[in-house]
């Protein structure tokens, strides 16, 4: 999500930092902030907007310590301005954190500590650990942090100075990478390494529940009370290399990290049995009898996932639009529909322009968008975020399993506030929902099975995609993922559409792929298949791993984990946009800039 850099050394803190910020610009972010510790005394500057706003303020400044952190934010809690910008500080400006991450208890913990007198001066839910520290302060400054970190939940990888003890930087990490670049006479902390690959190639990766203490000449590291050791690596890889963690593309990269975007979007969003989500009015949604979902490309798929699972859970008639076709439409819509817009940009026109179209005239409206303080969070009436950070990569990939998450969620809140879902049902879909950032990890451990079978395809002209029910849309999403990477023409169908017209286009070349999980539709799906492969089709399926008869019909079989049925979609997401990347370079396309298409559409 954000970027960290904190230095320790001999040298110009201010300088080495906003150097390290300037070589993490590529993540995105929209402030930036610095806070040096000078002569025992903690100075900080603060900018919304771009680095060079930054720049500017410092310059007229001579500014001489040799310890400081500096931080580019992306907004999750609160929008983007100075006042939520990191650095943020404690109530007596000792103490000082940037943080990358979320903390899940952060309410609570702020309601506690007012009542402790303590003030807040931002929106965060960063700020809260600086009053934390500040609460035990008197014990020393390592004491008090690691009694701090005790009492939060989520993720974070957060680093810390206190002028108080100006020799040493703390850092903490759970969820959220951190890396210590180990100079001499000098040390960095990074969320990224191509913040100080200019001063130092020796890395040392924090590992989750690590906790660092930095001083310019030593790196102490504890993990659960005890003293850890964590090995120092060369890195080999170019500063492009490196802006991309070593992976080959962005889109890779962005794959990668589904499970924790995931997981951060769920993250505090489930408390025991029941959904929780922010800024949303459940009177409001009590009252609604109809729902209508807007959204263009990937965000449609999301959007028409969830209109089986709005139907399926909360028994609430949901329809989907494409947001340029409803723009010019004149839709039935009154006080009793829920608007909601699914974005990953928040900028679209075409979604912006469809819901001002029709915003008057419902009764009320959710945006569910990935970058805070975008347009459409700012137009409807509730916004849900979806935690995914910055995607660079033009094709959307962790932003559309964030969406998916927030349509999960609020799939099951309607079908609980409706009183369509029983308490078995609830707790069982949650639990399953909490099993599926594990799930992913272990779909992306091993990627050869999809690199192997996307070779194996990449020189044929037209592919199609099939699904059934909830899975129809995948059958879209993967459709679309590999016209945009691959330039290969292809089609996604609802399965029982086959016969109604592309059955016509079977041959021994078009490969079809089949998302096939073992379900109530599977003989169904099964049944399809086997009308293909009469007529000298290709299969390729994407089944759960326990099936065993998939066997008898594919010519190449991509495994899922198994789980229940409602949630194969978030899943099968990853074989599919696997699939489109492995094609796309193969034929040598620049999968992170595929021709013509750009991240934001922001004209018609
Ligand atoms: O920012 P949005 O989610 O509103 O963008 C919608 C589409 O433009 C976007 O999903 C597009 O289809 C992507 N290139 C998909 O990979």
């Amino acid at each position: 999500m954000c970027g960290i850099i904190g230095y320790i050394g001999e040298e110009n803190a201010s300088e080495r930092i906003i150097y390290g910020l300037s070589r993490l610009e590529y993540r995105g972010y929209d402030s930036a902030g610095i806070a040096i510790i000078d002569n025992c005394k903690l100075i900080r500057f603060r900018s919304k907007g771009r680095l060079e706003n930054l720049k500017k303020k410092l310059e007229h400044e001579s500014l001489k310590g040799t310890i400081g952190i500096g931080h580019t934010r992306w907004a999750t809690h609160g929008k983007p301005s100075e006042e939520n910008a990191h650095p943020h500080m404690d109530c007596t400006g000792k103490i000082t954190i940037i943080h990358n991450g979320i903390i899940e208890n952060y309410f609570e913990l702020k309601e506690e500590l007012k009542k402790h007198h303590h003030k807040f001066a931002s929106e965060t839910d960063t700020e809260i650990f600086a009053h934390l520290i500040e609460e035990n302060i008197g014990k020393g400054f390592e004491k008090a942090v690691f009694s701090a970190l005790k009492q939060i939940r989520g993720t974070y990888g957060m680093v810390i100075l206190y002028s108080g003890e100006p020799d040493k930087i703390i850092a903490a990490r759970q969820g959220s990478p951190l890396v210590i670049g180990v100079g001499k006479g000098e040390n960095y902390i990074a969320s990224d390494v191509p913040s100080f690959l200019k001063y130092t190639r020796k890395a040392m990766f924090l590992e989750d529940g690590d906790a660092a203490v930095i001083t310019k000449t030593d790196v102490q590291i504890y993990n659960g009370g005890k003293k850890v050791t964590r090995q120092a690596r060369d890195i080999k890889w170019t500063s492009e290399q490196a802006e991309k963690s070593g992976f080959p593309h962005f889109m890779i990269k962005e794959i990668s990290e589904e499970a924790q975007a995931f997981e951060d979007t769920i993250i505090g969003r489930i408390e025991g049995s029941s959904v929780k989500l922010e800024n949303v009015d459940d009177k409001k949604l009590k009252k609604i009898k109809n729902i209508r979902i807007i959204a263009c490309g990937t965000s449609y798929h999301a959007a028409y996932t969830a209109k089986y699972l709005m139907e399926k859970y909360a028994g609430i008639n949901t329809s989907v639009d494409v947001a340029s076709e409803i723009r010019y439409g004149d839709p039935v819509i009154d006080k009793s529909t829920l608007l909601i817009t699914v974005s990953q940009s928040g900028e679209t026109i075409d979604t912006i322009e469809a819901f001002k179209n029709i915003q008057k005239r419902a009764g009320y409206s959710i945006a569910i968008v990935n970058v805070v303080g975008s347009t459409l969070s700012r137009m409807l009436d509730s916004v849900i975020y979806t935690h995914a950070g910055p995607e660079i990569g033009v094709a959307a990939t962790k932003t559309f399993i964030s969406q998916l998450a927030v349509l999960y969620l609020l799939s099951l809140h309607l079908g609980s506030i409706h009183g369509k879902i029983n308490d078995k049902k609830m707790k069982s879909s949650l639990s399953s929902l909490r099993k599926i950032p594990g799930l992913l990890k272990i779909m992306l451990k091993d990627k050869s099975k999809v690199k192997k079978i996307a070779e194996k395809y990449s020189k044929q002209r037209d592919f199609l995609y099939y699904g059934r029910n909830i899975n129809f849309p995948m059958a879209l999403e993967g459709a679309l993922k590999l016209k945009e990477i691959s330039y290969i023409h292809a089609e996604g169908y609802a399965a029982g559409e086959m016969k109604h017209g592309p059955i016509a286009l079977v041959d021994d070349k078009t490969p079809n792929v089949f998302l096939a999980p073992e379900n109530a539709l599977y003989e169904k799906i099964i049944s399809n298949i086997q009308e293909i492969k009469a007529r000298s089709g290709t299969i390729i399926a994407i089944t759960n791993r326990s099936n065993k008869t998939m066997k008898r019909f594919a010519d190449d079989i991509i495994y899922m984990p198994d789980i229940d049925e409602d949630f194969y979609p978030l899943l099968a997401a990853i074989p599919l946009q696997l699939l489109a990347y492995y094609i796309g370079v193969k034929k040598g396309i620049d999968v992170d800039k595929p021709r013509n298409l750009a991240k934001s559409v922001t004209v018609e």
